[in-house]
């Protein structure tokens, strides 16, 4: 299988790697909130997870512990990524299924599940696609389950090249720990493979295919947790 670009970027995993460490894309905050949504949802019950785009999994599987899992299920396209993601979540006491698919696919062909994380992946599908997402994932839902989606998102208002020109902007004086070709790499690839949308364009896609949302997560203009249910 052939793989996008914006999925060969996350090859160099140690550049991202620098970003999530030094919580520039806020992944703390979003954490925090992403383990009071779980708690708050199922308390003690197990569940099971359906993480899409999970990359090497490290934010991810340190949140889960102390939950009662019931599984969990990792779909990438990056092999590299996947590999790391399997000694990540090795902690996990749950069965544990990483596969090498498409998101789309992977949740078209899920069986229903509790809980869906997606973490800075929607952005790159087209807006067509956020749209076809949000109505699978209503549907792979169980009852009483959670979309939980963290994500770069545009303001109200803001052109998708004033986003990557400001986003670019910001990160050169924001993300200082990087060199500035890890600086340029990064600009690459957000300004070719990354597509977010405005806020309440998510907001209404999701509206339309039946979720509610719940209080939003902004650390930051741009990114957020956003939370759905079904009921
Ligand atoms: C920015 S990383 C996020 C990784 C992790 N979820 C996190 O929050 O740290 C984006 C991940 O999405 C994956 N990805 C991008 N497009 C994808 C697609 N269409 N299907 C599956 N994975 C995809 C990339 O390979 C990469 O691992």
């Amino acid at each position: 299988m052939s793989e996008p670009a914006a999925v060969r970027f996350f090859h160099v995993w140690d550049t991202y790697a620098k970003v999530v460490a030094a919580n520039y894309m806020f992944h703390r905050e979003i954490g925090e909130a992403v383990r009071a949504a779980l708690r708050a949802r199922f308390g003690d019950r197990p569940f099971s997870v359906l993480d899409l785009g999970c990359g090497d999994a490290a934010t991810f599987a340190p949140l889960l512990q102390g939950f009662a899992l019931k599984s969990y299920t990792g779909a990438d396209l990056s092999e590299a990524a996947l590999e790391l993601a399997r000694r990540n979540l090795s902690g996990l006491a749950c069965p544990l299924a990483l596969e090498r698919i498409d998101l789309m696919s992977a949740i078209e062909a899920s069986a229903p599940v509790d809980a869906i994380y997606i973490s800075f992946a929607l952005h790159h599908l087209p807006t067509n696609g956020k749209e076809a997402f949000f109505k699978v994932a209503a549907k792979k839902l169980s009852p009483g389950g959670i979309l939980l989606l963290a994500d770069v998102v545009r303001e109200e208002g803001e052109s998708l090249p004033a986003y990557h020109a400001a986003y670019c902007d910001w990160l050169r004086t924001s993300m200082v720990t990087l060199d500035a070709s890890e600086q340029d790499a990064i600009c690459e690839h957000l300004v070719n493979n990354d597509l977010p949308e405005p806020g309440n364009v998510l907001r209404a896609q999701a509206k339309a295919a039946g979720l509610r949302l719940l209080p939003v997560v902004a650390p930051q203009k741009w990114h957020r947790l956003m939370s759905f249910v079904s009921d």
